[in-house]
């Protein structure tokens, strides 16, 4: 796909992960729609970067916790302009164990981190109908690895890369499916510990943020023959 003059929908885009993607994208000469929940003021600032970087910028709010609505977001976001790229990126992330975990808590992260990266998925293919597009989701290193804390978290990005292989079948060959599984790109916003963090990654450190941004636009552009892979950005984590 060759990137320049197209559209991206980034879910959660207004800041960290998703300000890396949504200035990544820019910096390719995509538009980006951002999507943002509650961060109005960081949403704002980010469409200014995008704009500065030459290329067009809007934003939609919704509530991804409110799936009823996702239809209805997915039309908003294509009245901004129509978008040949999803990236769901969204996510919560908290650390509840197997016996901490509650149903609320395990609905509301399945809502979150996956029936609305599906429900915002099976919007934009019935919107892009035979033209050529792409699905990027945004997974974890812990997706195809058990781990005993965040457990609803862990569970909803395996899930996640589930849908992810599901789709590429499903939607091919109009439309790539494929995940960036990330590992230690930012600290919890919550807190926690950063040098624990990465003395479990073979790499010893934090991504830099180009690394993410590079990974995304390969995949995109580059990995044109490629649907249904996860692609782990994550300086090794998974393998240990
Ligand atoms: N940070 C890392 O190092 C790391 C590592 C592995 C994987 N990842 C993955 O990368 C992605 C982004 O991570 P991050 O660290 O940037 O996450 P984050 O700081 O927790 O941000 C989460 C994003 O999701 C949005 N969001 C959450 N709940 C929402 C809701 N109910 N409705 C609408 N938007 C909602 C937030 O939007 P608002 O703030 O506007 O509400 C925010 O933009 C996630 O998929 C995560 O699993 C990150």
């Amino acid at each position: 796909m060759n990137l320049k003059g197209k559209t991206a929908l980034v879910t959660g885009g207004a800041h960290r992960v998703g300000k890396i993607l949504s200035l990544a994208l820019a910096e390719a000469g995509v538009n980006v729609i951002i999507h943002y929940g509650s961060s109005e003021s960081a949403a704002r600032q980010t469409l200014a970067e995008v704009e500065q970087l030459g290329v067009r910028s809007w934003l939609v709010q919704a509530d991804l916790a409110k799936v009823e609505r996702l239809a209805e977001m997915v039309e908003v976001a294509w009245q901004c302009s129509p978008f040949q790229i999803l990236v769901n990126n969204a996510a919560i992330f908290e650390p509840l164990s197997w016996n901490q975990v509650g149903v609320e808590d395990w609905q509301r992260h399945l809502n979150i981190n996956l029936t609305a990266p599906f429900l915002l998925s099976q919007g934009f293919a019935r919107k892009i109908s035979g033209q050529e597009g792409r699905i990027i989701n945004i997974l974890d290193w812990r997706a195809l690895r058990p781990v005993d804390d965040h457990l609803p978290y862990t569970i909803s990005k395996a899930a996640l890369a589930a849908l992810t292989r599901s789709l590429a079948v499903a939607l091919a060959p109009e439309i790539t499916v494929n995940g960036i599984a990330l590992g230690a790109v930012l600290p919890p916003s919550d807190g926690g510990d950063v040098h624990q963090a990465v003395q479990s990654v073979p790499a010893g450190r934090w991504a830099h943020a180009e690394e993410v941004g590079r990974a995304l636009i390969f995949l995109l552009s580059g990995a044109t023959y490629t649907t249904g892979e996860i692609f782990h950005v994550d300086g090794g984590r998974h393998l240990i």
